[in-house]
């Protein structure tokens, strides 16, 4: 059997993690959060899921890369055979995400050239739908394939696919050390040229002021959680898998925490830099902020650059912006491909390189149904459907089998062993109520929610085809996988000390 390769070093996997973490999320998706839950009293649900879910949750998967050395379905199988499915459930997950996630990618890479010229005019809405999407009137109506999405689309590709053929330490560490800090830099570039701006420091105030009501209400604290997960990519297959690199010797607990802290101080920053911008259009246009924010596809494409027009110097922020945008989904997309690289490597025995391929060719060929007329439509329902049931089923599952099934104080053991600092009984208790509790209860109200009414307004078939089929095929898929020999009969060691 070959050896797993290693990272380099210990600043080259916390980046890398960090990296996977930090994505579109950080920047569409905290600052609205974050301002319609009660702004800087957020901050108390927040940092209060970051302590009780998201460092104990990175200290578990961490710890299971570390002590199984392998891919989620390797990591699962080695539990026990019969959980081997779940790790491929995850990879079927990724698989998705990254065909979608892809093509946002491209939009942002379209969107950094068009800041050049202000592309969009004075009408961002009407070019982004209109004349960039070309969008179509239903999900089901993909109409015809949008040659500059496809080109930016294939761009992102071919950057990714390149990345990782060059292997964990030469490709994944080496972009990593470079991405993470160019994205700090540009984001506190456009921070500090934005915080100059007339208003800029009332938009502030919009996201910061405390509005201490809110916290009473249960949507802010499951928004909270929610985000969390997301945020940290947990729950699906990424960081045990880039755990499952790390050398024998190696601080889990404290590169857990070092990767969290990161993750959510930049969110802070992408908050101060959106909120900074948006505060100044708002006096520029007169109205209060909370008239012209938004978060997500809408925010990114449509409301920010319709603040670079109002703003001094359009072309630095602009491109700044975007270039930010796809750089932090760039590094995100390369950690929802290893993943899949990984298991099927790991399980078919073929090279790393072959492994790469093998993932990106079919991968490419499914995003181009993204770039198409009916693309933006179809990946909002796909996008709810793989958060709001996939990752998060796919968590829960994952910790009541880790926290109930198994013995949890046999990985907290194994992450004691390795690390400075120890986590102690109050980590067990996160795991094994709180986090279940929490997931288990947003796993109930999204399930009560969907099959009541159609998300977003969608046709019955839409929903029925793009939602509950796909989640079905992955289904299908995996279990499918699971009942696949591996190449090696050495595959997956069921380590009992973990049963009780
Ligand atoms: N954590 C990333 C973010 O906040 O944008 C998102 C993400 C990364 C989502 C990887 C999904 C994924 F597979």
């Amino acid at each position: 059997m070959s050896t797993r390769e290693t990272w380099g070093s210990r600043a080259g996997f916390v980046l890398a993690a960090v990296g996977s973490a930090i994505g579109l999320g950080n920047i569409w998706r905290f600052p609205y959060i974050a301002f319609k839950n009660g702004g800087g009293a957020f901050l108390i649900p927040y940092i209060f899921a970051l302590l009780t879910a998201g460092i104990p949750f990175m200290i578990l998967e961490f710890g299971l890369g570390h002590k199984f050395r392998g891919s989620a379905p390797k990591t699962f199988a080695s539990i026990s055979k019969k959980w081997e499915w779940l790790g491929w459930l995850q990879i079927g997950i990724t698989f998705v995400i990254g065909i979608y996630y892809v093509a946002v990618i491209g939009w942002a890479i379209s969107y950094t050239f068009f800041s050049l010229t202000q592309a969009w005019g004075n009408a961002p809405k009407d070019f982004f739908f209109n004349q960039y999407l070309h969008l179509s009137s239903s999900p089901l109506e993909l109409g015809s394939i949008q040659t500059g999405i496809l080109i930016t689309t294939l761009m992102a590709w071919i950057i990714t696919w390149g990345v990782l053929h060059m292997g964990v330490r030469n490709g994944v560490e080496k972009i990593s050390k470079i991405f993470m800090p160019l994205l700090f830099f540009m984001v506190l570039l456009i921070i500090g040229r934005t915080l100059t701006l007339d208003g800029a420091m009332n938009g502030l105030q919009w996201l910061f002021k405390p509005d201490f009501s809110k916290i009473m209400d249960y949507h802010v604290w499951t928004d909270a959680y929610g985000q969390i997960f997301y945020t940290l990519s947990i729950g699906f297959s990424i960081m045990i898998t880039y755990a499952s690199y790390l050398p024998k010797k190696s601080d889990i607990n404290n590169n857990a925490c070092m990767t969290v802290f990161i993750n959510c101080g930049f969110s802070l920053l992408a908050g101060i830099m959106i909120f900074g911008i948006l505060g100044h259009m708002a006096a520029k246009q007169g109205v209060g902020v909370d008239e012209v924010v938004s978060s997500g596809v809408g925010l990114a494409f449509i409301t920010i650059p319709t603040a670079i027009n109002t703003l001094p110097a359009p072309v630095f922020f602009g491109t700044l912006f975007f270039l930010s945008l796809t750089v932090a989904g760039l590094s995100s997309l390369i950690s929802i491909v290893q993943p899949m690289v990984s298991a099927i490597t790991d399980k078919f025995g073929c090279s790393h390189r072959r492994g790469v391929a093998l993932i990106c060719i079919p991968s490419i060929i499914f995003s181009i149904v993204f770039t198409t007329q009916g693309g933006l439509l179809l990946l909002d329902i796909v996008d709810h459907f793989i958060n709001n049931f996939g990752i998060l089923f796919c968590g829960l599952i994952e910790i009541i089998l880790l926290s109930w099934i198994c013995r949890l104080d046999v990985m907290r053991e194994h992450v004691n062993a390795i690390s400075e600092f120890r986590v102690g009984k109050a980590w067990t208790f996160c795991l094994r109520f709180v986090t279940p509790i929490v997931l288990g209860y947003m796993s109930i109200c999204n399930a009560i929610g969907d099959l009541s009414a159609n998300y977003g307004g969608y046709s019955d078939k839409a929903i029925l085809y793009y939602g509950w089929g796909v989640l079905g095929i992955l289904v299908l898929l995996a279990l499918f996988l699971h009942n696949k020999k591996a190449i090696d009969s050495n595959y997956a060691v069921v380590d009992q000390s973990l049963w009780r």
